[in-house]
């Protein structure tokens, strides 16, 4: 009797004892999910089946040897806090919280305990405050996304530290001051060689473009500096990133003119400089021969002909300069680039006829030339996509050409 009670006894101790050693998951990172469940709304439902979040398979938890090394809750309706105690998951490689519009509130400097971070990304949510300097600890960080949020303040200059980071992403918040650049004694961004892509875009950063972000030897490929209010004119230096791909400096308050050393970036395939105060001559893009969207709408260059550019870039898809000061006649040949599609040059000074030539490019879908000087447009006319030249001479009531097509005014195109 007193054996089989031991038995039971055992038994049961045994099996309790099981279940104690079955608890995968490190109790500390196990703890550290439990508090973020008890501080966010719309967790998974599998969080709510056990405490055990890597013997249970916890919804976007990856586990690697009893430690948390993953979260990823992209677009999951979470609404909360992103708090402190995150920066116990200290194994945490991956932290992926994007598009949860209700995630509000600061980020706390624990963040930057995560040593072994290598991306962040808390994309399209909604939190607020300044970025902290710690996140400038996380030495293993590769890709860095906070776009899409409410931060203010400036880009901390700690950043710099980020020796690994391949990819930052600021944009769309509000940070204000200016781009953070090293000196003797504090990193800045010009110090992040291995980085690829720069999206500082959609804020309200201001102060000049510093020169000194650029080197020969950084390895950029996007460049976005669009939308904010950076003064000054376009550093010289830029010409130095041969990787470049993507230049946008649009909507800004950017003067003087385009140094001519941009011409040496021959990989750009979108160059933006639209809506700034850019003057003297424009820019000799010649050189870029893999240009293929390009926008100079809305600056003071000087009074000009179409540049030689218009009628030789091999791979123009797009060419956008509206509220221009082009004047002379519209290059015959522009309309017989291999890979033209959209000609958009309202409101500048062309004039005497349009000749679009008899070898158009059957993929070109939309030439907006009006409100310029045209008084003629050429007979042998064949284009059959559309043409608008509302507000030209030629389309004057005198004219016989005033019921065509392409005098009627243009369609309210819906704004995108
Ligand atoms: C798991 O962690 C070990 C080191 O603790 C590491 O060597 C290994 O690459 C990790 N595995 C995965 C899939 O991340
Ligand atoms: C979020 O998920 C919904 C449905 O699950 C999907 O329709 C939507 O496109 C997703 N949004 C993003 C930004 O991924
Ligand atoms: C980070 O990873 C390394 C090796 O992968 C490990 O030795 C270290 O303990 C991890 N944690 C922290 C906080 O550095
Ligand atoms: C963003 O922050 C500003 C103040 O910095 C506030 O006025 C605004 O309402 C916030 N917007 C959102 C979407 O939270
Ligand atoms: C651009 O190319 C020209 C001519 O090859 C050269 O003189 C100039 O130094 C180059 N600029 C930069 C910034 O590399
Ligand atoms: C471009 O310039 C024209 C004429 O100055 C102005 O009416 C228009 O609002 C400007 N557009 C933008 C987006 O700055
Ligand atoms: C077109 O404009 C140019 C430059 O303003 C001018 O020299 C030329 O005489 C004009 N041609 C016609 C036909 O109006
Ligand atoms: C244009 O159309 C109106 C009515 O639709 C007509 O009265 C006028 O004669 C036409 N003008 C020309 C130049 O064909």
């Amino acid at each position: 009797m007193a054996t089989m009670r031991m038995l039971l006894f055992l038994a049961i101790f045994y099996s309790a004892g099981i279940c104690m050693i079955s608890s995968v998951t490190d109790p500390n990172d196990a703890a550290v999910l439990l508090s973020l469940k008890n501080s966010w709304q719309n967790t998974p439902p599998s969080w709510d089946k056990s405490n055990d979040p890597c013997d249970s398979r916890w919804e976007g938890v990856t586990c690697n040897n009893s430690r948390v090394s993953g979260l990823g809750l992209s677009n999951m309706s979470l609404k909360g806090k992103l708090y402190g105690d995150i920066g116990g998951l200290t194994e945490l490689r991956s932290l992926d919280l994007s598009f949860n519009p209700g995630l509000t509130g600061p980020l706390f400097p624990r963040l930057g305990n995560l040593k072994n971070l290598s991306i962040l990304i808390l994309a399209g949510c909604s939190f607020n405050g300044e970025i902290p300097d710690e996140l400038g600890n996380l030495a293993e960080l590769s890709f860095l996304a906070l776009n899409s949020n409410n931060f203010s303040g400036a880009i901390p200059p700690s950043l710099g530290k980020l020796s690994k980071l391949y990819w930052l992403d600021l944009a769309d918040n509000q940070l204000t001051g200016t781009i953070p650049i090293s000196t003797y004694h504090s990193p800045g961004l010009d110090l992040l060689l291995k980085a690829k892509h720069f999206h500082l875009n959609k804020n309200q950063l201001s102060g000049i473009i510093p020169s000194k972000l650029f080197s020969s030897k950084m390895a950029l490929i996007h460049l976005l500096l669009d939308g904010n209010r950076f003064t000054g004119t376009i550093p010289v230096t830029l010409g130095l990133i041969k990787t470049l791909e993507v230049l946008r400096l649009d909507t800004n308050a950017l003067a003087g003119s385009v140094p001519s050393d941009l011409n040496n970036l021959t990989n750009v395939n979108e160059l933006n400089l639209a809506h700034n105060y850019l003057s003297g001559p424009l820019p000799d893009l010649s050189g870029m021969n893999s240009l293929n969207y390009v926008d100079l709408s809305n600056n003071s260059f000087d009074p000009s002909e179409a540049p030689l550019w218009f009628s030789t870039l091999p791979s123009l898809t797009t060419l956008t300069m509206e509220f221009g000061s082009l004047q002379g006649v519209v290059p015959e040949k522009l309309f017989s680039l291999p890979n033209l599609q959209l000609v958009k040059l309202k409101y500048n000074a062309f004039n005497d006829t349009l000749n679009m030539g008899d070898s158009i490019n059957p993929q070109l879908q939309l030439v907006d030339l009006q409100n310029n000087q045209i008084s003629r447009i050429s007979p042998g006319y064949e284009y059959k996509n559309t043409l608008i030249l509302f507000g030209n001479p030629v389309c004057s009531s005198s004219s016989g050409a005033s019921n065509a097509t392409f005098c009627q005014p243009p369609r309210q195109t819906t704004k995108s």
